[in-house]
């Protein structure tokens, strides 16, 4: 189950329903898949995306996605540095980002272009999870440092990130819940 954190108060949701309730009117499509139950830890790709594959296709009819893959990040995983560099910056893409969290967790943060304020959602095996095109966000692997997601695109190539430059990220500590806090960064 995902974990929203209103980041000003450390007010806490936990409650998928209430997590749906609460991301909607920022346009943030959030759901649980029960499905990934059955899946073994070592799965391949494959059979991921097989387990996945009810939700896959509605979320590609409702949103026009047209290719899935299979995203695996592990502490080993060459580059890994500059590649988490690259998306723990606040950012927008043309392009909306859709994940399936099958392994692992990770830590977006949000922040609303309407003075909001900034919220965590931290994804755990079972969320899938769409922020949608120009959404103000970054992310955060936790301190365990692995991920295994699908993604949904429209277009690659809309997947670049455009950076706000605003600083925001650096003001908030990201913090992961896990059994414990966990810090996200510099472990
Ligand atoms: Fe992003």
């Amino acid at each position: 189950m995902a974990t929203v954190t209103l980041r000003d108060t450390e007010k806490t949701l936990t409650d998928a329903g209430e997590i749906s309730a609460f991301l909607a009117p920022f346009g943030i499509w959030y759901r649980r898949f029960e499905g990934s139950d059955q899946l073994p830890e070592n799965a391949n790709d494959q059979e991921i995306l097989a387990a996945y594959d009810e939700p896959i296709r509605e979320l590609m009819a409702e949103g026009g996605y047209v290719t899935a893959d299979v995203i695996n990040i592990k502490p080993e995983t060459p580059n890994l540095e500059p590649m988490l560099n690259k998306f723990n910056k606040e950012h927008w893409h043309d392009e909306d980002e859709v994940r399936f969290i099958v392994h692992g967790r990770g830590l977006f943060h949000v922040h609303p272009k309407n003075e909001g304020p900034v919220f965590s959602i931290e994804v755990v095996k079972g969320d899938m999870i769409r922020v949608p095109k120009g959404t103000h966000h970054w992310f955060d692997l936790c301190a365990d440092r692995t991920i295994r997601a699908i993604r949904l695109f429209q277009d690659v190539s809309g997947w670049t990130p455009h950076y706000t430059g605003s600083g925001t990220d650096a003001s908030y500590q990201p913090l992961c819940f896990g059994p414990m806090y966990m810090p996200a960064r510099g472990v």
